[in-house]
């Protein structure tokens, strides 16, 4: 009986050490294993700062931190691609401000161009065939035109992250686009859908940290002056969404021309003209030293005297501050930079974007949306 006490006893003692043994083992070893990880981060840490350069001096004093982590110089085999050999004509429509009318914009113009050889007759414009490419996560302009062509993607794979992704041929890319057959028989899309903003994050994240092996920045211009892309499209049209992201500074990179709406408020001018900055920073880096301001389109203007005199302040600020700011300058040839048209606010144009296209719903919106296709024709041309 004592036996078996002191027998059971000692096999508690055992089995107490034996167990703070193997407890101790385990806390050693997760402990190795963040240490590791430790090392890891402070490496990828001292690979970000290695190769995000401390950003240019800019005009307000403040450093454009959004455009910092971009600046990154392109490697010496990629520079002649910004050249603008082989580029299709290519229109960004931009501003890091959000419900500004670049997507009711975007979608309106990309009817435009596309239905130009039905609009006033010019030889070398006829039968635009006009690529729309939708960059912002949300979708917003494809599901516009998709809803007024009864268009559907035909595949997993219609979808602008496709393009993004170097493991497809340009011709396999290609071959992804929605067609848009019906009213705009001209028009091709890549439509975005939710999850492409989670692509940009990691695609930035990857190349900061030198694991792309390419330069996420070129990936669109590839694309679109490869060959397969060349041979199949007159104009492209980009929709942005509102920050500097993979997709919006790719598209400013591919893109050979940028029009930025903004509405005449005080605030949003002055947005635009922050954004103006911005891009003036991302052309000198090098990044896109081709990229042209066709202008600024002033929108969701109201026809009230007050609203009038709104819409003149709103052109008096951002052309004198194009006009006294060399680093702005550099931005736009045309003497004039804000647009004579303009996108008056309009409860039809709202509701016809309901069912569909207010270019294909109606003649009055047709007529604002021609005003404004032909001006920006003519600046690019
Ligand atoms: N001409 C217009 N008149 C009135 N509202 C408009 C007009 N154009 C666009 N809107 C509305 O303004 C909001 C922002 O337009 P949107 O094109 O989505 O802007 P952004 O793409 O800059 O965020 C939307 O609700 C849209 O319906
Ligand atoms: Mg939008």
């Amino acid at each position: 009986m004592g036996l078996t006490a002191a027998g059971l006893a000692t096999a508690f003692v055992v089995g107490r050490w034996w167990g703070s043994q193997t407890l101790k083992k385990l806390v050693s070893e997760k402990n190795q294993a963040l240490a590791e990880k430790d090392r890891e981060i402070a490496e990828l840490n001292r690979r970000v700062r290695e190769r995000v350069p401390d950003p240019p001096a800019s005009p307000d004093g403040l450093p454009p931190e959004s455009v910092q982590v971009w600046l990154k110089p392109i490697a010496p085999a990629d520079s002649e691609l910004t050249g603008l050999q082989g580029r299709v004509p290519t229109l960004v429509i931009a501003n890091l401000k959000g419900g500004v009318a670049k997507t009711m914009v975007a979608a309106n113009l990309s009817a435009y161009f596309s239905k130009r050889a039905n609009y006033r007759r010019t030889a070398h414009l006829l039968n635009k065939r006009v690529l729309l490419i939708d960059l912002d996560y949300q979708g917003s302009v494809s599901g516009m035109i998709m809803t007024a062509t009864g268009a559907v993607p035909e595949h997993p794979n219609c979808q602008v992250k496709t393009l993004f992704d170097p493991a497809f041929s340009d011709d396999d890319v290609l071959n992804y686009r929605v067609r848009l057959a019906g009213a705009l028989p001209a028009l091709s899309l890549y439509p975005a859908t939710y999850g492409f903003d989670d692509l940009e994050t990691r695609e930035q994240f990857r190349w900061l940290a030198g694991q792309t092996g390419d330069d996420v920045r070129l990936r669109l211009l590839k694309r679109l002056r490869s060959p397969a892309f060349r041979s199949q499209f007159d104009l492209v049209i980009i929709d942005t969404g509102p920050r500097l992201t993979t997709g919006s500074v790719a598209a400013l990179t591919a893109a050979t021309h940028l029009l930025i709406p903004t509405s005449a408020s005080r605030r949003d001018t002055e947005a635009a003209e922050r954004f103006m900055r911005r891009v003036s920073v991302l052309k000198r880096s090098g990044l896109c030293p081709n990229l042209k301001l066709v202008g600024v389109l002033t929108t969701l203007t109201k026809g009230s005297a007050s609203g009038v005199a709104l819409a003149e302040s709103a052109r008096g600020s951002i052309q004198a501050a194009v006009a006294n700011d060399p680093d702005l300058g550099v931005l736009i040839e045309a003497p004039a930079v804000v647009l004579h048209a303009e996108l008056p606010q309009s409860l039809p144009i709202v509701n016809e974007a309901e069912q569909g296209l207010p270019y294909l719903a109606s003649t009055s919106s047709r007529t604002i949306f021609n005003k404004i296709g032909a001006e920006i024709e003519q600046r690019m041309s």
